[in-house]
């Protein structure tokens, strides 16, 4: 199988994730707990450990302020579940992916919250001059993804960040396509609520991801239970990360999510970049040759991560996405990728798009054998 299927999750992971993932779960999957054993304690130093390696790689506001969740999807909805309280106006874009989109939306019929979605431009990036345009007195927060995961567009997150600070606005980030390709300095770009997936970028397994909760941002607890330490508190204690960690972390997944945080950094976040967006590059180019394929947002690699989107002249998305499966064993992902606003936009809705993403180990070869297919297939 030729895998291009890396914005969704990354494959296949670091040799050094693998391992560490064999080494914990034989000599140290115990529950974690401050208190604890001795195997206890050493899994709780795992957790200690990331959240440390997260602090540095994302600059933020100390290893405790990293709470893990699910995946990225968790991080959101602890976000804006915890932080946004009746009457409260949001601004998005229609870059966003249904896991922002989607508990904004649902906030916003249950008569809770006003929603302003501004609009991406034509390439896919949005004008951070519209933040500005869209505030109001009752604006609380905007939520922007930094890359979109459809077009692999780079969005002006820095921009946005002097904007919301200078109006004593939240603002929250969804690094699904960035965290561990795009450097990020959370304190730097005024990101108060950074939410990222482990499993993608970052190359840590599934059933990871952290929020990150800058010190400007009050978050409530919606997940309460044990925390493995302070057990005569009657309600959740308050001290981070045991305010929003209820329950038996994902252990064994923060070990092997280390582990991916460690290769990127020893890799170079630029280089895996530079790498990955060649690759979307060649493809480009060779959708170019072939011809009767439109390609979506612009075309600076410098302004984009290594996702690509098109369709075709003549088969829909998910033909020529089965295809690829069924007779050529290349994974991509055609259809709206979780995201029907940017493909409204697009006028791609509702076939939507073959998304391909390269990750750290695609090679040009794999790029080439693609390309071959698609000709192949759309020769007929
Ligand atoms: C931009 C964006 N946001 C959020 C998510 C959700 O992440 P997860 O699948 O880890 O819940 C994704 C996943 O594809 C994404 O691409």
């Amino acid at each position: 199988m030729i895998y291009l299927d890396n914005a969704a999750t990354s494959f296949p992971k670091p040799e050094a994730v693998y391992q560490a993932l064999d080494a914990f779960a034989r000599q140290s999957l115990a529950n974690p707990g401050r208190a604890g054993h001795k195997m206890a304690l050493a899994a709780e130093h795992a957790l200690d450990n990331a959240r440390h390696l997260l602090n540095q790689f994302f600059r933020g506001d100390g290893p405790e302020r990293f709470v893990f969740t699910l995946n990225g999807t968790d991080a959101l909805n602890m976000a804006f579940k915890g932080v946004l309280a009746d009457g409260d106006h949001i601004i998005t874009t229609d870059l966003e992916h249904n896991s922002v989109s989607r508990p904004l939306r649902a906030m916003e019929l249950a008569g809770r919250i006003s929603l302003t979605r501004l609009r991406a431009d034509g390439g896919g990036t949005l004008d951070p001059d519209a933040v500005r345009r869209a505030i109001t007195p009752r604006t609380r927060l905007v939520a922007l993804t930094h890359a979109s995961n459809v077009v692999g567009t780079i969005q002006p997150v820095a921009d946005v960040g002097r904007i919301t600070r200078a109006h004593d606005l939240l603002f929250l980030v969804d690094a699904a396509q960035t965290a561990g390709v795009v450097p990020i300095d959370v304190r730097a770009m005024h990101i108060d609520l950074l939410a990222f997936p482990g499993h993608k970028s970052l190359l840590g397994p599934t059933g990871t991801g952290a929020l990150h909760v800058g010190r400007r941002a009050r978050v409530r607890a919606w997940r309460e239970g044990g925390t493995g330490g302070d057990s005569a508190s009657e309600t959740q204690p308050t001290e981070y990360p045991y305010f929003l960690e209820g329950g038996t972390p994902n252990v064994l997944g923060v070990a092997g999510l280390s582990a991916g945080v460690q290769y990127v950094q020893e890799q170079g976040l630029e280089r895996i970049h530079a790498h990955e967006t060649a690759l979307t590059e060649r493809l480009w180019q060779r959708l170019e040759e072939i011809g009767g394929f439109e390609v979506f947002g612009h075309r600076d690699m410098s302004r984009r991560v290594g996702t690509i989107s098109f369709r075709s002249e003549v088969l829909p998305a998910a033909e020529l996405g089965g295809i690829l499966d069924q007779a050529f064993d290349i994974a991509v992902r055609p259809g709206l990728h979780c995201a029907p606003y940017i493909h409204r936009a697009l006028g791609t809705f509702p076939d939507g798009t073959v998304r391909v993403s390269p990750g750290p180990f695609s090679t040009e070869a794999d790029i080439d054998r693609l390309a071959e297919a698609l000709k192949e297939i759309t020769a007929f």
